[in-house]
């Protein structure tokens, strides 16, 4: 009932530019009650969830059916393309691929044959980038989705697919580095630790675990921060970590990695420059994808989520402007 009440408040604070003026609003609720009697009395419409060979078909999104998994965003192209664009402004945002402490570090031979997974590596476009830059090393990426590309990839990598709750299929020991970005939204709370312990197993003595993960939205008009509190509710309620970019750095030292680098960055979504009209495409694209989840919890019915989005796009631009963090995080296997 508080999400509900706190919903329609908000939806009322919207300013009246962004806000449809006519009764008629399609977002309000009064109107709400009647569409969806309306969609009672009316032929069902067809189905919004149905099996694909390899996945499952929500709202017109594919994801995965891999048993065990809570990961709940999609694995289509539509969702490839986000975490392209996601890639480029990670990599703007934080100076680069790898952390300078990484690059300076001698034990680590990018340069001359060193071994870099990338697990949960998506289509892959960190994994090729940084392939591109060290033609000399080798690069495996490892995803639970095959969304991997099929065709055009740098020489030195490979991809495999694979579940890292099911364990990972290399020998103690193995890489020099492990990339390890964005699985907020992929596990469990409890889950995290066991998962820091394969790494760590995988890795060498000396190796690195390099982290990126994504902050809450918490900051913004009212509307801003009932869709962040929504997004955050959602997660609480399926058992994850919302706040693992600031917690990993702890969760690293509890598995016994010495923490070598932990860097928190501020995007401003709201800001007119390029980097943060990424961020802010990526906003829209995360709540776009998470909407099978997200959609009843917010009280948008499907027809009018389109408008929901825009609408969050608008906020967005409005003060007090909106922060979304980031955080990287890097730990070493001890010697
Ligand atoms: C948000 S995407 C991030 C992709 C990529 N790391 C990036 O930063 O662009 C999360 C990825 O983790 C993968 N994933 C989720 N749970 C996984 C698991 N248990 N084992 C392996 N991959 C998983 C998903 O299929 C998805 O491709």
């Amino acid at each position: 009932m508080g999400v509900r009440l706190s919903a329609h408040q908000n939806r009322k604070r919207v300013s009246s530019k962004l806000q449809p003026s006519s009764k008629n609003s399609s977002l309000d609720q009064s109107r709400r009650g009647s569409l969806s009697n309306a969609r009672k009395d009316r032929s069902r419409p067809p189905s919004t969830s149905s099996q694909s060979s390899d996945g499952v078909i929500l709202n017109g999104r594919k994801f995965h059916n891999e048993t065990g998994s809570v990961y709940w965003f999609p694995n289509d192209d539509e969702e490839m393309d986000r975490l392209v664009g996601q890639h480029f402004a990670l990599k703007t945002l934080f100076n680069g691929n790898i952390p300078e402490e990484a690059l300076q570090d001698d034990t680590i031979p990018f340069e001359d044959g060193a071994k870099i997974l990338d697990l949960g590596c998506g289509p892959g476009t960190w994994i090729m980038d940084v392939a591109t830059e060290y033609p000399s090393s080798e690069f495996i990426g490892v995803d639970m989705c095959d969304i991997f590309p099929s065709n055009i990839r740098p020489a030195n990598v490979r991809f495999q697919v694979g579940n890292i709750l099911d364990g990972l299929a290399f020998e103690d020991n193995t890489f020099d580095m492990v990339n390890f970005r964005m699985f907020i939204l992929a596990f469990k709370k409890e889950e995290w630790e066991p998962v820091l312990k394969e790494i760590k197993r995988v890795l060498k003595p000396g190796g690195l675990i390099l982290s990126k993960e994504a902050g809450m939205l918490e900051v913004g008009n009212d509307f801003v921060k009932w869709a962040g509190k929504t997004f955050k509710e959602r997660m609480i309620e399926r058992g994850q970590e919302p706040y693992i970019a600031d917690e990993m750095k702890k969760y690293m030292e509890l598995e016994g990695f010495e923490v070598v680098h932990c860097v928190k960055k501020h995007s401003f979504p709201g800001r007119p420059d390029h980097l943060n009209r990424e961020f802010l495409w990526d906003i829209r694209s995360i709540f776009k994808s998470g909407q099978p989840f997200l959609g009843e919890h917010l009280q948008v019915p499907n027809e009018e989520y389109p408008q929901f989005l825009d609408q969050l796009v608008a906020n967005c631009q409005e003060q007090p402007e909106p922060i979304w963090s980031m955080v990287s995080t890097m730990g070493r296997k001890p010697f």
